[in-house]
């Protein structure tokens, strides 16, 4: 079995002798692993020659990267205005309470992470649910709760 910084290895070497090359390298890290491993950034650091505050700094300035484990799923609430009124406060209690998680936070067996987000531009749908990229309307909590948890992958299959 390959290795985190095995993996990494490969990765930065797809991209050895090109310039300004550190936010792919990145970007594949993170669609390796769903996040940036540790083991992961000293590899890239140690192979690009840049140093470990530049790559978090870099990193870090992008809203999309991330620096610990997420879940399988990705299960983000609308809190837009529109979804606000159509009562996405109670969809984010609701799913809170049966995901048995808080905002922001990922299950241990990284099953689900649980977010929320600003309005996602499906105004009409509201109140709005994403899972994986995937915008849905919630008029039941408890259904959407239900069909998560039976699928492990939003419903997807
Ligand atoms: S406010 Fe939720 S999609 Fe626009």
């Amino acid at each position: 079995m390959t290795s985190v910084a095995e993996r990494a290895q490969e990765i930065v070497s797809n991209y050895k002798g090109k310039e300004g090359v550190l936010i792919h390298v990145l970007q594949d890290i993170q669609g390796e692993f769903g996040y940036l491993p540790e083991e992961a950034v000293r590899v890239v650091s140690e192979e690009l020659g840049i140093s470990l505050a530049e790559i978090y700094g870099v990193a870090s300035f992008y809203s999309r990267f991330y620096f610990v484990p997420r879940g399988k799923t990705i299960v983000r609430v609308c809190r837009g205005t529109a979804c606000h009124v159509r009562g996405s406060g109670r969809v984010l209690g609701k799913l809170e309470e049966g995901l048995g998680l808080k905002s922001g936070e990922t299950s241990p067996d990284l099953k689900f992470t649980l977010e929320t987000v600003n309005c996602v531009g499906c105004c009409a749908l509201a109140p709005v649910v994403v899972v994986n990229e995937k915008p849905q309307t919630v008029l039941n909590p408890d259904k959407v709760i239900a069909t998560l948890k039976r699928s492990g992958n939003g419903g997807q299959d």
